[in-house]
């Protein structure tokens, strides 16, 4: 098995608790460089038709921090965004034209217009939304559709059955939408679709890009039309577990290669680029939440109380989901306790674990909740009045930057209008 391991010791974390209080989020900025150079390692052999080589567009929503998204910048990541602010957060990074793909739904017009400005490729996620683009800032020279392929693949718990979703076309109407883009002079095309989340069993993924290169020979039987990149999602799951192994790059892509030299090489479509929206698979893993005990308490069960609660971590409440825990300084000390470690939510689903072996705990004890990069700090609310915990970053060198404060209560206060309250009578 796994032992799971912080990057950090307990002496370095009292020292950064002293500058800044728990709970925090830390993210470890040389394996999220490691793993992205291992992804783009494992993709090497990707040529598009201008050269260009495999490109992540990172998953904003994931960890939507400006220094974070730099970091992935340099590593030659582009953005995948889904909403006006994570296209503005881009073009604050210096993240713009064709490095963002912008892969909204449910998409309000302002948006559209915003990620035209920007120059991002736009990818549509319904064949009404043709029509939309088309009043409200004219078609661009490169579109994209997201395929939904129904009752041919199954989903996942977290993102739900393809059937069931309410995203992207279904193979009907994906090949009347390019049809028509072809008619109105769109020279350019891209197809994606996203389909799973937290994904580790390699075949599928490997068929998920099956499927969209079988896609691409049939709409270019039907349609003509040549595509320049196909991008394969995000949904590459992460080891949560101790005893999960994560998803091998090499094998992965080696098995995307295979389709891809027998559909697309083998009816002479090639270069087409593939590209990935991956999230969880680059932050997640190097992301840490630490928090302090503030109470042990024995009732039915026993309970640690920390000072982060599910505003800081919502994944468990929300799925379930499991989130590894260690006790700093106990590492090597047996796990012979079992409890669920919870926050001050007024919420009884407030559990970060439930049942949870682990060594004895104390009052003061510093616990880091593993795997928090991708879809934690991101995912915070402000239920109970909780507020928002800073983001740090544990840079090469060792040194600690803050990349995001933790929220005050004036910040929690300032969308509130109290002058009219002195008067106001319920
Ligand atoms: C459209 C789209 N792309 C990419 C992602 C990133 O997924 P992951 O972080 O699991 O790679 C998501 C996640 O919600 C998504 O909705």
């Amino acid at each position: 098995m796994n032992v799971k391991k912080v990057p950090f010791s307990k002496e370095q974390i009292q020292k950064i608790i002293e500058k800044y209080p728990t709970p925090f989020h830390i993210y470890d900025e040389k394996a999220i460089r490691d793993n992205a150079r291992k992804l783009y390692r494992a993709f090497s052999w990707v040529k598009g038709k201008n050269n260009e080589g495999f490109k992540n567009f990172f998953a904003v929503k994931a960890c939507p921090n400006p220094y974070i998204l730099k970091i992935l910048k340099e590593e030659g990541m582009g953005t995948d965004c889904s909403s006006l602010p994570e296209l503005m957060l881009s073009e604050k990074v210096g993240i713009t034209g064709e490095e963002i793909m912008f892969s909204s739904n449910d998409t309000p017009n302002e948006e559209f217009v915003k990620a035209k400005q920007l120059g991002a490729i736009i990818n549509l996620d319904d064949i009404s939304f043709i029509e939309r683009l088309e009043k409200t800032d004219g078609i661009p020279d490169l579109i994209c559709f997201r395929y939904n392929p129904g009752p041919i693949k199954e989903g996942s718990e977290i993102i739900g059955n393809p059937v069931e979703a309410k995203y992207g076309l279904t193979r009907e109407q994906i090949i009347e939408a390019y049809r028509i883009m072809k008619e109105k002079g769109v020279k350019r095309f891209g197809l994606h679709t996203m389909v799973v989340s937290n994904m580790s069993n390699i075949n599928y993924l490997i068929d998920t890009a099956k499927m969209l290169f079988e896609l691409i020979v049939e709409v270019h039987e039907k349609v003509g039309i040549e595509f320049e990149f196909v991008n394969l999602g995000g949904g590459v799951g992460i080891p949560y577990k101790p005893e999960d192994k994560p998803v091998d790059y090499d094998v992965f892509s080696k098995g995307v290669k295979k389709y891809y030299d027998k559909l697309i090489v083998g009816n002479k479509l090639d270069p087409i680029r593939v590209v990935m929206e991956c999230g969880r698979a680059v932050t997640g893993p190097y992301g840490f939440l630490v928090m302090k005990v503030r109470h042990v308490t024995h009732k039915y069960r026993d309970f640690v109380g920390t000072d982060a609660c599910s505003a800081n971590l919502m994944r468990p409440l929300l799925y379930g989901a499991y989130h590894h825990i260690t006790v700093l300084g106990k590492e090597s000390q047996p796990c012979d306790h079992v409890y669920d470690v919870v926050g001050s939510l007024c919420e009884n689903n407030d559990k970060l674990a439930i049942q949870r072996k682990l060594p004895k705990i104390e009052v003061g004890d510093i616990l880091v909740q593993h795997d928090t990069g991708a879809h934690g700090h991101a995912m915070g609310f402000n239920y109970n009045g909780k507020l928002r915990s800073a983001e740090l970053l544990l840079r090469p060198d060792g040194e600690i930057l803050q990349i995001r404060r933790a929220e005050t209560v004036d910040d929690y206060f300032s969308t509130l209008d109290f002058s009219g309250l002195k008067n106001f009578r319920g």
